[in-house]
């Protein structure tokens, strides 16, 4: 029988922030994604959606539960352990401009990455760079733009070239297309589908857009007050939701 490859597993992650007072952003949060799959994760504003790929990405510590990458649980690995798996885990951000340092091209953004984590030579790095752009749609031309030449949609592909230059198995968009008009998101969806299913890569999409979502992943989470309340194929959970809180989402965005 064909099995899938999990990715990324957690398993009944928990986070509590202690500020003034106590918020559990992660309330026994699993989940997976598999190679080549995009995992929506829906849900509104503070509804725990961040501090998941925080604590995906080990940007933060968690209070309990484990996250798995590839088989391996990666809880609690430090320093020069955690730096291994960087390469796997790559995160995008709504705000690609600032992700970037602006004094310098598109090309020496994204040849900073391939330096300082892969052995490939100065050649080796320009036609991997050339590459990526013609991955993510974006002209030779831009190697040497800086990222304020570029459109909101053009600088998001870029950082999404920067993003997959180290061969990541698992992707998280954090969202990724928010800042964008409707035809650069659909352009971008459309890039994302593309590059998971090519290059096989795990897609952790986090979105407050449910008709994006419904478009682009094959399962979704629906989170509300850091717990899951709902999850399945996405096309099932958003037009056909089961949990309360998924059709007041719902209908919140259609109305
Ligand atoms: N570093 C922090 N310190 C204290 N509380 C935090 C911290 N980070 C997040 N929180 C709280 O955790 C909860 C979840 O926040 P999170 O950023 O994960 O929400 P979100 O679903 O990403 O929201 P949005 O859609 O607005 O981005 C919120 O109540 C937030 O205030
Ligand atoms: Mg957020």
């Amino acid at each position: 029988m064909y099995m899938a490859e999990k990715v990324l597993e957690t398993v009944d992650l928990v986070k509590i922030f202690k500020d003034s007072y106590e918020v559990k952003a992660l309330d026994n949060v699993s989940c997976f994604v598999e190679a080549g799959e995009i995992l929506g994760v829906v849900g509104e504003s503070g509804s725990g959606k961040s501090t998941l790929a925080r604590a995906v990405t080990r940007l933060i510590n968690v209070d309990s539960g484990s996250i798995i990458l590839n088989g391996n649980d990666i809880t609690g690995l430090k320093g020069k352990e955690m730096r291994k798996i960087y390469n796997d885990i790559q995160m995008v951000f709504q705000d690609a401009v600032s992700s970037f340092d602006a004094r310098l091209t598109i090309e020496k953004n994204i040849d900073e990455v391939l330096e300082n984590f892969t052995s490939l030579n100065r050649k080796q790095r320009k036609e991997k760079i050339k590459q990526l752009l013609r991955t993510v749609g974006l002209k030779e031309e831009y190697l040497t733009r800086k990222p304020l030449e570029l459109s909101g949609g053009e600088c998001q592909r870029a950082a999404i070239a920067r993003a997959i230059a180290t061969n990541p198995k698992l992707l998280i968009c954090d969202e990724a297309t928010s800042a964008l008009d409707v035809s650069m998101q659909a352009q971008i969806v459309k890039m994302l589908k593309k590059l998971a299913v090519e290059l096989n890569i795990a897609i952790l999409f986090i979105s407050h857009d449910l008709a994006i979502v419904n478009g682009l992943c094959d399962r979704v989470l629906v989170m509300y007050h850091g717990k899951v309340v709902e999850s399945g194929k996405a096309t099932e959970v958003i037009c056909n939701p089961q949990d309360d809180y998924t059709k007041k989402l719902k209908a919140s965005v259609f109305i």
